[in-house]
Parts: structure tokens; C-alpha cells; sequence
């Protein structure tokens, strides 16, 4: 599919659905992001109506419960917005022979590894929203059919939304210290390079279980330094172990993904994170 009409959910506020919206409009798709107040995504007949309504080929869903550590404590609510919405969006976009596009996260993995999860690797998480991102993995894969697409990607920075890298700017700014997780390796990735990928996919109309993030690695502590170091701050990041940071949620210690059945497919290699922070840090300084 090279254009279209796509329905976006979270592409009003979320952090990765601003930068899907930004990147298929500049491609030349027609984009819908209902806002809440009009489209109840946990009713199927509404959202049925909505895609034939608007002729939509293309369902990407980006709305999940996202509070990692809040989630040890709204289970529930982590689940209904991780297992049963993808679940309610499959259902309608298998009957209506349409495409899905729903992204999970790396940390359906423990981190026992100490080389790049594949897609082949067995899931393995250790907190509730893990499990509840992996539980809607499992619940589209129960029932898959040509159109979907499953991206797992990690540690997202980007414009339009607060998060880790623009968080830790502003903290620096205001001369706030900064203690920083050296021991949980990743794969930081940009919003717009993780939309543009996922549009390759998408174009490609291949289906299934895809890892898509910057290439490269990184602890927390090494990306705040280097997003301080990018935009100009010389403050001091101190290096914390997970046991002297205390958070709700287990993450995994080591969550890196290889992106080798990504670059297999579109013959695309994502470019470094480094290369993208730096991009985006110049635009928002
Ligand atoms: N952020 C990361 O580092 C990261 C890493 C790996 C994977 N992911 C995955 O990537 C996807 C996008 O993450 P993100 O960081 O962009 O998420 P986000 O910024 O937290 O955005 C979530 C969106 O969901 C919307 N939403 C929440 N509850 C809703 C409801 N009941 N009805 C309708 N909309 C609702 C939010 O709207 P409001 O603003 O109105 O609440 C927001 O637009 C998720 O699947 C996430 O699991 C993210």
C-alpha cells in the first residue's frame, strides 16, 4: 500500500502517533485521529462504522497504557488498554479484510540475553505492563491474517511529547541533579525514524512480528549524556544502579533488538540512535 486512508488512535496526544501522522501526511496519506470524545475504540461497531465510513485501508494503533511502573498497580486497566483494545481492533480489521499496524515493546523479554533479542526469541516479562503488551501480541497472533503487523520497538524519544531525552533536558536547565540507571542496556529510538520504518513495512505489505528500532545500544545513563552533551549542558550525569533507584516495575537489564528480519525485508539499516538524537535535539534547541 503506497497511500490510503489511515486511522491513527493516539495520533492526537501520543508520543509516537504525532510522529506517525507528521510522517504518512508528509507521504501523502489521508490521516484520522478521532479523539476520544468521538470514536469509543472499545466499540466495535462504532469503530466498523468509522472504517467504512471513511474508506480507511489501514488501522495503526499506538494507544496503550504506558505508565510502566503505575501498571503494577492498574493491572487492570494496563490489560484493557494492552490485550483487549488490540484484540477489539484485530476483530474488526480481520472481518473488514483491512491492514493493523500495533506496536509492543521490548520489554516482553527478561534481559538473561547479552545479544540482541530476535523475533525469534520466547518472550519472558517482568512486570505488568510487559505482560500485558506480550498478552496482546498473543491475542493478534491467535487469529492473524495478511494485513497485520506487529512492531516491537524501545525507549522512544521525539517531538510533540515529553519523554526521557526532552525530560532530561529540562531537568539539567533548571540545574535539578541527575541520577542516572547505567545498568539497563536498550535500544533508544526516534519517533519519526520508527514511523518512517514502519511505513516501509507497511508499503512492503508483508505481515507478522517485526523489531524496529536505531541501530545501537545504550544504558539510560549514556543517552541522557549524550542528549546533554548534543544540546550544549555540561551538567554531570551520575551513573545509579537499578538497586539504588528503586522503580515499581522490573525491567529487564539488557532489552537491546536486532533488527536483521526489519532490514531483510525493506533492506533498510536503521540509522544509529546517536545520529537521531542528535537531529532532534538541534531542532528543539
Ligand atoms: N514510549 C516508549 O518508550 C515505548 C517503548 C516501546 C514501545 N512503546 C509502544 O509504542 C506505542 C506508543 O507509545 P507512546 O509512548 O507513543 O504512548 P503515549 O505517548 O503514552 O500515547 C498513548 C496514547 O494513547 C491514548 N489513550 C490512552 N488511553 C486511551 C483510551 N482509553 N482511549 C483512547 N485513547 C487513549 C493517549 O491519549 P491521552 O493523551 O488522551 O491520554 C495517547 O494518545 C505503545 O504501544 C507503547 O506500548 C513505547
Amino acid at each position: 500500500m503506497n497511500t490510503g486512508t489511515a486511522l491513527i488512535t493516539g495520533g492526537r496526544t501520543g508520543l509516537l502517533g504525532q510522529a506517525l501522522v507528521q510522517v504518512m501526511q508528509s507521504e501523502g496519506f489521508n490521516v484520522l485521529t478521532p479523539g476520544r470524545d468521538e470514536l469509543d475504540l472499545f466499540d466495535a461497531r462504532q469503530v466498523e462504522y468509522t472504517i467504512r465510513k471513511n474508506n480507511i485501508d489501514l488501522v495503526i494503533n499506538t494507544v496503550a497504557y504506558t505508565l510502566v511502573d503505575q501498571a503494577e498497580e492498574n493491572q487492570e486497566k494496563a490489560f484493557r488498554l494492552n490485550r483487549d483494545l488490540p484484540g477489539i481492533l484485530g476483530q474488526v480489521c480481520r472481518e473488514n479484510n483491512i491492514g493493523l499496524t500495533h506496536y509492543s515493546t521490548d520489554y516482553v523479554f527478561n534481559g538473561k540475553k547479552n545479544t540482541p533479542y530476535s523475533t525469534e526469541d520466547a518472550p519472558s516479562p517482568l512486570c505488568v505492563y510487559g505482560r500485558s503488551k506480550l498478552a496482546g501480541e498473543e491475542l493478534l497472533m491467535r487469529n492473524p491474517w495478511d494485513g497485520l503487523l506487529i512492531l516491537r520497538s524501545a525507549w522512544l524519544f521525539g517531538p510533540f511529547k515529553t519523554n526521557f531525552v526532552s525530560r532530561m533536558i529540562q531537568m539539567a536547565e533548571s540545574g535539578r541533579p541527575l541520577n542516572v540507571i547505567h545498568d539497563q542496556l536498550g535500544s533508544p529510538t526516534c519517533t519519526l525514524d520508527l514511523a518512517r520504518y514502519s511505513l516501509e513495512l507497511v508499503k512492503k505489505e508483508t505481515c507478522g512480528l517485526f523489531h524496529v528500532v536505531n541501530k545501537g545500544q545504550a544504558s539510560w545513563c549514556e543517552l541522557a549524556s549524550e542528549a546533554l552533551m548534543s544540546a550544549g549542558l555540561s551538567n554531570r550525569v551520575n551513573p545509579v544502579s537499578s538497586g539504588e533507584y528503586p522503580q515499581q516495575a522490573k525491567r529487564p537489564p539488557y532489552s537491546v533488538l536486532d533488527t536483521s528480519k526489519f532490514s531483510m525485508v525493506t533492506g533498510i539499516t536503521p540509522r544509529p540512535w546517536v545520529h537521531a538524537l542528535r537531529e532532534y535535539i538541534f531542532q528543539i534547541h
